[in-house]
């Protein structure tokens, strides 16, 4: 199972973050900050009309990757509040056995304090240690520039980038940034 134990940290601002493997409880809260960054237009594929996801769904996903001892989903709680998540998938195959990618998204008003980064400090910290998680990616927007610096910054190189690969209007399109980062 994969589950880490609870990691606590204060932020500048005084408040105390706790991040831990996300459980049932936190299935509406994680929709909901989804349901707003994809009401934002701004840095995922699918559009608020095409999003059918549920709690149910979460549920679902948070039960799965609690069973799978190779993939994570955690949270980050302030006060009893759920204000972010990363979770990390890996594929079935043998032969992609070694590898997984991760999506995070973190409520609007806190961006910018230093959650997105402990959540994904975190996820890297577990993969290091994991037996055979050797190589973590991503995919994101080339028009997302903070969440290309929160990578960069904690080593993720990019890997190869997909031309015109959204496309957000007539003649308006964006480029999608493979990432990645060697844990071992
Ligand atoms: C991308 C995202 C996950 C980053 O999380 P975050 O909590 O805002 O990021 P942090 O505050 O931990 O920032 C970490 C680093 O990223 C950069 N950064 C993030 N937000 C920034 C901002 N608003 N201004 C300047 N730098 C920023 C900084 O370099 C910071 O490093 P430092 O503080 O150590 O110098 C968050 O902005 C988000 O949820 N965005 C919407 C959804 C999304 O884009 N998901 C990712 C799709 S690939």
């Amino acid at each position: 199972m994969a589950i880490i134990q609870n990691i606590e940290t204060t932020l500048k601002s005084g408040e105390t973050v706790i991040v831990r493997s996300a459980n049932n409880h936190d299935a509406l809260s994680a929709l909901n900050i989804q349901r707003s960054v994809i009401a934002e237009n701004e840095y995922v594929i699918t559009t608020s009309h095409e999003f059918r996801n549920t709690e149910f769904h979460y549920q679902e996903n948070i039960q799965k990757i609690s069973e799978n001892p190779k993939e994570l989903f955690l949270v980050a709680e302030v006060k009893n509040e759920v204000i972010g998540w990363i979770i990390f998938h890996t594929p079935s195959l043998e032969r992609r056995s070694h590898i997984g990618e991760f999506g995070m998204m973190i409520s609007n008003e806190w961006r910018g304090r230093g959650i997105g980064k402990m959540l994904l400090i975190s996820l890297l910290n577990w993969a290091v240690e994991h037996p055979s998680i050797e190589k973590i990616g991503l995919e994101v927007f080339s028009t997302n520039m903070n969440a290309i610096r929160l990578y960069k910054n904690l080593g993720f190189i990019e890997e190869g980038k997909r031309i015109k690969q959204i496309k957000i209007g007539p003649n308006s399109y964006i480029d999608v940034i493979h990432m990645y980062k060697f844990v071992k």
